[in-house]
């Protein structure tokens, strides 16, 4: 719930707008079995916010892909893709400990070996523990999309955010997001457009949908997803590169 931070306590952090959040803590309690997941499995599965760069092959005892889950909230489409893609490992950011809980009990059901979680912002994630060139891909499925227009600060895909992003790919990596907030799409639009280094490969079109990409079919249906299709929302992919 805090407006204001320091990650040190000396410099703000360069990443984001000084001291603002895109997050406000959930204060959900975790169910007995999310509990259970967190306090046998998370010690496992963990990686400690820290000042210092990670090591990925050293976290997932190989040299495979890995990409980077912004927001998993529950977890759901973070595990179906983590189990359909033994090949490439997922490294997944969130603050809600439910879903934490939640996302462990999967890990722990089907023994998923190739998730790897950090309970921590994760634009300080990204500035501290994030290696330039390290990344595969960045995956952000249904961010807050803080309506308000004075909350609008709050929004995690803004520059210089977006910059980070594409620091922290390698060359031929991708930021896949979906929203289903029409204004957050186009503001995304706009920012990850601005951003030196990405590219988007559905730029060119004069239609309504210029810009967007077009559903990718692997993607599972997010938690956030079924309840803006249920209130009969329209869902929008934006999809960038990085091509060097
Ligand atoms: C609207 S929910 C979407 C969750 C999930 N991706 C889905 O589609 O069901 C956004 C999630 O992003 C998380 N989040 C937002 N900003 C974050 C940040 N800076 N660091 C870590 N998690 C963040 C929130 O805690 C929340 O669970």
């Amino acid at each position: 719930m805090r407006e204001t931070r320091q990650t040190d306590g000396a410099s703000p952090p360069d990443g984001f707008h000084r001291g603002i959040r895109s997050y406000v803590l959930r204060s959900g309690r975790l169910s007995a079995a999310q509990r259970r997941a967190y306090d046998a499995w998370f010690p496992r599965y963990r990686v400690p916010f820290s000042a210092a760069i990670a090591d990925y092959p050293a976290l997932f005892g190989n040299s495979r892909p890995v990409t980077v889950e912004i927001g998993f909230g529950m977890g759901t489409a973070t595990a179906r893709i983590a189990r359909e893609n033994p090949d490439r490992n997922y490294l997944g950011i969130e603050v809600y400990k439910p879903g934490i809980g939640r996302l462990l009990r999967e890990i722990e059901r089907d023994s998923l070996e190739n998730i790897r979680i950090v309970e921590h912002d994760a634009v300080e994630t990204l500035e501290r523990m994030i290696g330039d060139g390290s990344t595969a891909a960045f995956h952000i499925f249904f961010p807050d999309p803080w309506p308000k227009k004075r909350h609008h600060k709050r929004r995690l895909v803004t520059r210089p955010f977006t910059g980070l992003l594409a620091d922290k790919l390698r060359p031929g990596g991708y930021i896949y997001l979906v929203t289903d907030s029409e204004d957050y799409a186009g503001w995304a639009l706009a920012e990850l457009s601005a951003t030196a280094k990405l590219r988007n490969p559905y730029a060119a079109g004069r239609s309504e949908a210029a810009g967007f990409a077009p559903p990718l079919p692997w993607r599972p249906r997010t938690e956030f997803e079924a309840k803006g299709l249920a209130k009969g929302h329209k869902i929008w992919e934006l999809y960038f590169v990085k091509d060097t």
